[in-house]
C-alpha cells in the first residue's frame, strides 16, 4: 500500500503558512500538521522545567517523552491545554533557539511522520519538504518580504489586544530568519523541487487557490 500523499508548505516565520496550510487541508479534507507547534511545546516545557537552551541531550529527552494531543486547533499535553501558552512570544523565541539542535530534531522526526494518514496530510514548517517528507507530492516554499511579514504580525497582535512595535518586530523576524537559515541542522531552504511562492502582494485566498491548482495539476 502506498503512503498517504503529503503537501509540504515551508517558509519563514509569519509568512502565513499556518493559515494557508490549514485552509488547504480543509479544502481537501486532509489532516494538518503544524510542526512548529511541536518545537513550541518542547520550548514551553524547557522553560518550565529550567532546561538550558544549549542542552541538546536534555531537550531531546524532553522531546522523546512528548505525547501531544491535537484536537482541531487545540493542543494538550498530559491532559493540560497548552494552546495559548505555546503562542507566547517568549516560547516562540525559545523554540527558534532550541530548533538548532540536531538531536532534538531527530527526536521529533518519527512523531511528525506519524501524522501522515489517509486521505492525506498538509504539513507546515521549515523542513517538511527537505527532511521530514522528502517524497511529498507537492512542496511549496512560501515567502513574503520581512516588511510584509512584520506588518501582518503587527496587525494580528493588535487585533488580539497586544500592543507591538514594528521596529522590534522587524528585528525579531530578521533574527529568527537568520537562525532558521543559518543553522547546520535542517536549515530553512526551499527543496530543489519546491514551487516558490511570494505572498507579499497576495491575499490568503489567492495563495490557497494557487496551491490547490498546483496540486490539481499533479
Ligand atoms: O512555525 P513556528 O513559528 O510556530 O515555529 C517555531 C520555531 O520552531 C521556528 O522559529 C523554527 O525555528 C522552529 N521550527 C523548525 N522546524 C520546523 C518548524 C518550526 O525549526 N519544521
Amino acid at each position: 500500500m502506498s503512503a498517504a500523499p503529503v503537501i509540504a508548505i515551508d517558509g519563514p516565520t509569519a509568512s502565513g503558512k499556518g493559515t494557508v496550510a490549514q485552509r488547504v487541508a480543509a479544502a481537501l479534507g486532509w489532516h494538518y500538521l503544524d510542526s512548529g507547534a511541536l518545537y513550541r511545546v518542547v520550548a514551553l516545557l524547557a522553560l518550565e522545567e529550567g532546561v538550558d537552551p544549549g542542552d541538546a541531550a536534555g531537550l531531546a529527552a524532553l522531546a522523546r517523552r512528548l505525547q501531544p494531543r491535537f484536537d482541531g486547533e487545540r493542543i494538550s499535553l498530559d491532559g493540560r491545554e497548552v494552546t495559548e501558552d505555546i503562542r507566547r512570544e517568549d516560547v516562540g523565541a525559545m523554540a527558534s533557539r532550541i530548533a538548532v539542535h540536531a538531536p532534538l530534531r531527530a527526536a521529533l522526526l518519527e512523531l511528525q511522520k506519524g501524522f501522515r494518514r489517509p486521505p492525506g496530510l498538509v504539513a507546515d514548517g521549515r523542513d517538511m519538504g527537505t527532511v521530514v517528507f522528502p517524497d511529498a507530492v507537492l512542496k511549496v516554499f512560501l515567502t513574503a518580504s520581512v516588511e510584509a511579514r512584520a506588518q501582518r504580525r503587527h496587525k494580528q497582535l493588535n487585533e488580539k489586544g497586544f500592543p507591538s512595535n514594528i521596529a522590534i518586530l522587524l528585528q525579531d523576524l530578521r533574527a529568527r530568519d537568520e537562525r532558521d537559515s543559518g543553522r547546520s541542522a535542517a536549515p530553512l531552504r526551499p527543496a530543489e523541487d519546491a514551487c516558490q511562492l511570494d505572498s507579499s502582494d497576495l491575499c490568503i485566498e489567492q495563495v490557497v487557490a494557487l496551491i490547490l491548482r498546483w496540486y490539481g495539476e499533479r
